[in-house]
């Protein structure tokens, strides 16, 4: 069977008005990837598994929300869309725009949006606009612009962003032949979590397979769900979830408590070690994309998340090709030789020597 992205593999199950075209890079069908190794660090006795979302045409699980949210703009005769974004959902919904022909105009805050990310949008062909404010601040007008012109938008505000963003619950239900133990990500604006326990919620009512306890992960320095009030000022490595106001943050407080599950924060040095393990896994994610893990790790050393024979699937929801810079910033830089054998041979000694 040919693949022709989430609107076609799911679409039935999807609550999409009639008029919803099809506008698809053929995003999703993520691979699951097993991690045993990691798994034995962590302490051993279960599964993990990342769901690697930054396999997405734009590098990012946004892909998933923008499909739909496109197709329906343009399916009612948009032309015009917008978001708010710290920059993946911007390469998303500019990458999408273009491919339906309609405008994309992102607004991103000013510095912090890493480099992948701005150079997507702007190469997809977006009006981006840096705001002299936050991520918050840049939602606020966007949401205000679009009540008052036929300007569609695109964050996860939009019903039809989630209705997309659930195919990832069912893929990973139909890859395992049920829901896992637990299911462990990074919570920014807190779309994702939402959608992922609306998904959850209709494979298990639909095919019983179960419901996974959620554990949302936040970023210390932008932590509103775990301090219970709005951050002013956000601050993380973790660029992509430096946001202080979720527009869906009590939805991601249902979704944790209904699962069982929590909202917890965790460091960024802890962040900045996990994308460090991930990569040497051969998974490189962009730091925000492992907080996810971090939260586990940090809870199993608690005692706080185990049981042997569980399944746990941690969403790695972005690339590392989005964020060079913070590799340059936080790991070795590339050892210089001259271009002689001899050079090259001591070099190589003292590297095997170690
Ligand atoms: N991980 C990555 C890589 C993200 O880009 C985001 C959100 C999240 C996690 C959190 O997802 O907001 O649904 O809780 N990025 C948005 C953006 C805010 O503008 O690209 P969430």
């Amino acid at each position: 069977m040919v693949y022709e992205g989430l609107l076609d593999r799911y679409g039935a199950l999807l609550n999409l008005p009639a008029h919803t075209g099809q506008v698809s890079l053929l995003e999703g069908n993520t691979p699951l990837i097993p991690l045993p190794r990691l798994a034995q660090e962590l302490g051993g006795g279960f599964e993990l598994y990342v769901k690697f979302e930054g396999l997405n045409p734009t590098g990012s699980f946004k892909d998933r929300g923008m499909t739909a949210a496109i197709s329906e703009a343009a399916g009612r005769g948009v032309e015009t869309v917008i978001c708010a974004s710290t920059g993946n959902t911007a390469a998303s919904a500019a990458a999408y725009a273009a491919r339906a022909g309609l405008r994309a105009v992102v607004l991103i805050p000013e510095g912090k949006v890493a480099a992948g990310k701005l150079a997507g949008a702007v190469a997809y062909g977006a009006q981006v606009i840096q705001v002299q404010g936050s991520f918050d601040d840049a939602l606020a007008l966007v949401i205000e612009i679009s009540n008052r012109t036929p300007i569609a938008l695109v964050n996860s505000l939009n019903p039809y962003r989630l209705e997309g963003q659930k195919t990832a619950a069912f893929e990973i239900c139909d890859t395992l032949q049920a829901a896992p133990d637990w299911l462990c990500l990074p919570v920014g604006n807190a779309g994702n979590i939402t959608a992922y326990w609306m998904g959850f919620r209709q494979y298990d009512a639909l095919k019983q397979t179960g419901l996974p306890k959620v554990l949302g992960v936040q970023a210390e320095g932008a932590a509103p769900l775990v301090l219970g009030r709005p951050v002013e000022k956000p601050e993380t490595v973790a660029t992509a979830i430096r946001i202080g106001r979720p527009a869906r943050g009590e939805q991601a407080l249902q979704a944790a408590e209904e699962s069982g599950g929590r909202i917890i924060a965790v460091s960024d040095s802890a962040i900045l070690s996990m994308q460090r393990r991930l990569a040497a896994e051969g998974v490189w994610v962009e730091p925000a994309s492992a907080t996810g893990l971090a939260g586990l790790a940090a809870e199993i050393q608690r005692k706080r998340l185990y049981g042997r024979d569980q399944r746990v699937v941690a969403i790695c929801t972005g690339h590392g090709l989005k964020d060079p810079d913070i590799i340059s910033q936080t790991m070795r830089a590339p050892l210089r030789v001259h271009a002689s054998l001899a050079a090259l041979e001591e070099v190589l000694g003292s590297i095997t020597n170690t």
